[in-house]
């Protein structure tokens, strides 16, 4: 029986707890829902018939777009196959393995094995444990603290809540967990001394990094884990020298490196992998969202062989890894990743990210870089943001009860465009589907263009009239 639309309405009031949500004012009907029911290429469409261009690609996901046949008839011939088998004891199926060596055969040099879990957030819990199990199998039984920077995000679980570098993600959990340490943001613009250039600033960065790393002790300190560009925190590029710096203190103190690369695996820069497109090179590496463009929930971790080398001792010394999770590599999802990585390579996406991104960026820095409440505009690949500021002369922020990104991007949604508000600071983000058009680029950077003048409006006449 079809569900009327007002029951559907009360029943997400009633009764579905939303993530990220505020969960008092969604459940008094004071802040809006939206209930999505369809989407083609880069737009979808919600059960009143609006029609929104999706330029945040869901959570930064649907690489390849909406409504790709070729991974939703995967995943019916799949389940017709086999919905499921277990993947412990040595068990598999095809499309996992396939899965495993597809992922292996684009992933940078030196990685040989992935384990497949269900969410970035798992994945990173799964890699803490391995850190760890590979120090102890090495001996190094103090060595097991995490340093991880502010404005990073890793997930929500208790470890990778603790990664995540957001107090957002702290407040009231009791987090971070005490074997997490938080460094300097690569944040260039935020940067405290505005003397500094890219290169002075990365330098100051290693040098803080190699600072908490003294302070804490080398022999503490089991690994470093980071986006290779920052996402969630406020998409911000690293700045010039960036990871060269890092991953030379790293080496210093023979601390292993984390590439957390849910966002930028698979194309969104414009490479395969962020860890090729500024030359990391680490131990191990963390996918997710671009694995299956989001058609079925998978994440996996990547380990070098370097590091798989030390596992296998484990095994030897202590049996079958005591790890592993009931939908670990799923079919279903396992076979829209292989569906879908074929179409990443046959559509060319990742050279269309690279291509096309250059354009929006281009784009949008011509439309809003002068604009006098625009204090930057960043991005890499088809991963770009626009931050706001008060007074751009002494990169004055805007007081956050504002709410000007909130309102940017509702002024954007209201022109048909989803653009997403980053959580901390006035910025706008903008993580469009790989398969996005120079034309479409055009609309979403006349829909910016268009808030943007729209809310400067409304904020001039309420700044002069708080200094009148
Ligand atoms: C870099 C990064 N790591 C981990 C995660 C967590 O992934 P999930 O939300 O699938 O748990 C995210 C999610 O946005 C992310 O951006």
């Amino acid at each position: 029986m079809a569900v009327r639309d007002n029951e559907l309405n009360a029943w997400d009031r009633d009764h579905f707890f939303h993530p990220s949500t505020h969960m008092a004012a969604h459940a008094r009907g004071e802040a809006a829902n939206r209930i999505v029911t369809g989407g083609e290429g880069v737009y979808i469409v919600d059960r009143d018939g609006r029609r929104s261009l999706d330029a945040f690609a869901g959570l930064y996901c649907v690489n390849v777009g909406y409504g790709r046949r070729e991974i939703a008839d995967a995943l019916a011939e799949q389940a017709r196959e086999l919905a499921y088998y277990h993947a412990y004891a040595g068990h598999g199926s095809e499309p996992s393995i396939r899965l495993a060596k597809m992922v292996i055969d684009r992933a940078p040099a030196g990685m040989s094995r992935v384990f497949f879990g269900l969410s970035g957030s798992d994945a990173n819990e799964t890699i803490i444990k391995l850190v760890w199990y590979h120090n102890n199998v090495l001996g190094r039984r103090e060595k097991k603290k995490i340093i991880s920077r502010w404005r990073g995000y890793h997930g929500s679980g208790l470890m990778t809540g603790s990664l995540t570098g957001l107090e957002l993600f702290h407040k009231a959990f009791d987090l971070p967990l005490s074997a997490v340490v938080h460094t300097e943001a690569p944040y260039f613009f935020r940067r405290a001394d505005r003397s500094l250039d890219e290169d002075g600033f990365s330098q100051y960065c290693a040098d803080q990094l190699e600072a908490t790393i003294q302070r804490e002790g080398p022999d503490t300190v089991a690994a470093f884990i980071g986006e290779p560009m920052l996402g969630t925190g406020g998409i911000v590029p690293p700045p010039a020298g960036y990871w060269d710096k890092i991953q030379a203190v790293l080496r210093k103190y023979d601390v292993l490196l984390i590439a957390d690369e849910v966002i930028t695996g698979f194309g969104r820069l414009g490479s395969m992998f962020g860890s090729g497109h500024y030359a990391i090179q680490p131990d191990l590496i963390t996918i997710a969202k671009g694995l299956t463009s989001a058609y079925a929930p998978l994440s996996g971790v990547i380990v070098s062989d370097k590091m798989w080398r030390v596992l296998e001792r484990g095994a030897d010394a202590l049996g079958a890894i005591g790890h592993g999770w009931t939908y670990s590599s799923h079919p279903l999802c396992a076979a829209a990743g292989v569906a879908n990585l074929k179409l990443i390579d046959e559509l060319g996406l990742v050279d269309n990210a690279r291509d096309v991104g250059a354009y929006f960026r281009n784009s949008l820095a011509e439309a809003l870089a002068d604009h006098a409440l625009v204090g930057d505009v960043r991005g890499d690949g088809l991963l770009a943001a626009v931050e706001f500021v008060a007074d751009k002369g002494d990169r004055v922020f805007f007081d956050p009860a504002l709410k000007v990104g909130p309102r940017l991007a509702a002024a954007m949604l209201a022109q048909g465009v989803i653009a997403r508000a980053m959580p901390h600071g006035d910025i706008l983000g903008f993580a469009p589907p790989l398969c996005l058009t120079r034309i479409e680029a055009d609309v979403i950077v006349d829909a910016a263009r268009k808030a943007v003048a729209e809310i400067a409006a409304d904020i001039r006449p309420a700044r002069a009239k708080k200094r009148a």
